[in-house]
């Protein structure tokens, strides 16, 4: 996830515009920043590594000529976040410049092509192909418009986008394309804007124009046009009023950002189905080999470990030990060796006890693999490979879509092993894959259907003192991260175990109305899991069941209950069964009034590049 901004504008110069703009979408990514600005036919550029302020600091980047410009602050995907990666990019002329924000699935073909056609490339990002894509078919057809080589070269693009290009061969136009990715256009008295995102222009205009997918939009001094991609037809559409704050902007008018990186999972989870498939053999690979398996983390990520350890297991035969990375050294510290690999998981790349068990496994010459959001991060450094969940920055301090982009990744990762090792029948793993790629559908028609429902059960047991969270088979790391998210938000005692284990202990808590929350993914582990249900009904708890939908001996044990669609396979479960339980936590932390975006006593890392 990154920011774009530019602007065209009657009155004063574009580049300041764009800087204090970028600056209001830095929450979208800010590993990298940089502007090009178009005066009197001649493109200016200034970018570099690091935040806004400190790159503003070296490279005064209001000192730009020109009423045209583009904008670009990053969250690096492809390419570490150096100066080289930062955007804009330009083809090999320098007279075309680009700012993208998306992922390109294709680019490396497409790089191949151009390269065979003499292109040079200087990042290692995917925007840059989009550059010389546009360049080369400029080169060939050289009476083309500008938006008319963009519209080309867009239809050659498989992935998310929105762009903005600028080019001397009409320097009075930006030509902008949209799928997948937000686009919006501001309309004010002085100028036409284009961003990723409402607060980029809010303070200058509060008139919007929304870019549909597959829509691509050139604008000048005297106004803008939309066309669509596929049968380039004009498209007309009224601008909207914003009446939004600023601060509601940042949230896109989401209470909180918790509720709206919830909403986001749909969109994140279609954005870790095009990683790079070089990234996933190569650590598939490195697993292959592996004598011993840790998969190492805190939190959250630990939960996402837990359930990889299902997946290596079921998928690919692979046995692997989930570690907290507190009790990494204690546990392993002695034992972990060449012949070790570790698979870290953080979110930020940055988390102590995480860099903590990675060095000391490192010094013992083990192998260090990970995943990670934090492309640049200290984590990354460390490891012999990495691969990025692709989610953009997460600002709720509960993590949300970091679970399942994680999730994602990881079934990715053991689907390739798998593939490798030959462990599955072809029909089975092209199920698994089939239903990985429909997730976000599923995860949006879960949002969509069972918000208002889990809202209702949150007023319902708003009051309880404690919870129970259980489930079987993989479904136990679901119930661990339920637990987790209720408990940091909504300060409500909960505890999680394997179903299996309630009658070893747990079970003599349960008293009438003390309320458990089974996870009812359907598999393997259903008729046991049954039983579990009937033995606390029998004293009385209260049954929150997360069940497939239509799984009516469930509903009729349960008290109240969230459907999941059909059709999920088991491994792939905790991704849409989590989705209810973040909704849960969240919405009983409203009705205790608290605030679910900053939980006392905790704090995220932030990653470090
Ligand atoms: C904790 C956060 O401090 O760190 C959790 O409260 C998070 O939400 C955990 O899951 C691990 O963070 P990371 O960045 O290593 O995934």
């Amino acid at each position: 996830m990154c920011g774009i901004f530019g602007c065209i504008v009657k009155e004063g110069q574009a580049a300041p515009l764009i800087h204090a703009s970028l600056k209001r979408l830095e929450y979208r990514g800010y590993d990298s920043v940089g502007i090009a600005t178009m005066q009197d036919g001649k493109i200016s550029l200034k970018k570099d590594q690091g935040k806004i302020d400190d790159v503003n600091r070296l490279l005064d980047l209001d000192d730009l000529p020109g009423n045209l410009g583009i904008g670009h602050t990053r969250w690096a995907t492809h390419g570490a976040p150096l100066k080289v990666n930062a955007h804009p990019h330009m083809d090999c002329t320098g007279n075309l410049v680009i700012v993208h924000n998306g992922i390109i699935e294709n680019f490396s073909e497409l790089k191949l092509e151009l390269e065979n056609s003499g292109h040079v490339f200087v990042s290692k990002t995917d925007t840059e192909v989009i550059a010389h894509l546009i360049e080369e078919i400029l080169e060939k057809k050289p009476k083309l418009k500008l938006a008319e080589a963009v519209l080309e070269a867009v239809k050659r693009l498989d992935g998310s986008y929105a762009i903005a290009v600028i080019s001397t061969k009409e320097p009075d136009k930006i030509v902008c394309a949209r799928n997948e990715s937000p686009l919006v256009i501001g309309l004010s008295k002085n100028g036409f804007y284009f961003a990723s995102d409402i607060p980029a222009f809010l303070p200058l205009t509060d008139k919007a124009v929304f870019i549909e997918d597959g829509e691509l939009v050139s604008l000048s001094a005297t106004g803008y046009e939309i066309r669509n991609i596929e049968n380039s037809k004009v498209v007309t559409r009224k601008p909207k009023i914003i009446d939004w704050t600023p601060e509601m902007a940042v949230k896109q008018g989401y209470m909180h950002f918790m509720i709206k990186e919830i909403h986001e999972q749909p969109a994140t989870l279609r954005n870790t189905l095009r990683l790079q498939e070089h990234y996933l053999d190569l650590i598939s690979t490195f697993l292959d080999r592996a004598n011993e398996v840790f998969l190492v983390a805190c939190g959250t990520s630990y939960h996402a470990c837990l359930a990889a350890s299902y997946m290596f297991s079921k998928l690919a035969f692979l046995p692997t030990y989930p570690v907290y990375a507190s009790e990494f050294v204690e546990q392993h510290g002695k034992s972990v060796n060449i012949d070790s690999t570790i698979l870290a998981v953080s979110q930020s790349g940055e988390t102590a006890d995480t860099l903590a068990a990675v060095t000391c496994a490192q010094q013992r010459a083990a192998t260090i693999l990970s995943l990670t959001n934090g492309i640049g991060s200290t984590l990354t450094r460390v490891s012999r490979v990495y691969i990025g969940q692709q989610s953009g920055p997460e600002i709720g301090v509960a993590a949300t879509k970091t679970f399942t982009s994680q999730l994602s990744v990881l079934a990715q990762i053991a689907l390739r092993l798998s593939k490798k090792r030959g462990k599955i029948s072809q029909d089975e793993m092209d199920h698994i894959e089939e239903r990985l790629e429909k997730l976000p559908d599923i995860v949006e028609t879960i949002i969509q259907t069972q918000e208002e429902k889990v809202k209702q059960i949150s007023k319902k047991y708003k009051d309880a003192k404690i919870f129970y969270f259980l489930g079987r088979g993989i479904s136990t790391a679901t119930a661990y991260e339920g637990r987790l998210k209720l408990m940091e938000i909504a300060y409500i005692p909960s505890i999680a175990f394997p179903a299996g284990e309630s009658k070893h202990g747990p079970i003599s808590l349960v008293e009438p109305g003390f309320p458990v929350v089974f996870i009812c993914a359907k598999d393997g582990t259903r008729k046991t899991l049954i039983s579990n249900i009937m033995e606390m009904k029998a004293r009385g708890a209260s049954i929150i069941a997360v069940i497939e939908e239509g799984d009516d001996e469930i509903k009729e044990l349960a008290d109240d209950y969230i459907e999941v669609p059909k059709g999920v396979p088991e491994v792939l479960s905790p991704i849409p069964y989590a989705i209810p339980l973040q909704l849960f936590a969240y919405y009983i932390t409203l009705e205790k009034g608290q605030n679910p975006d900053t939980p006392r006593n905790l704090a995220k890392s932030v990653t470090v590049k």
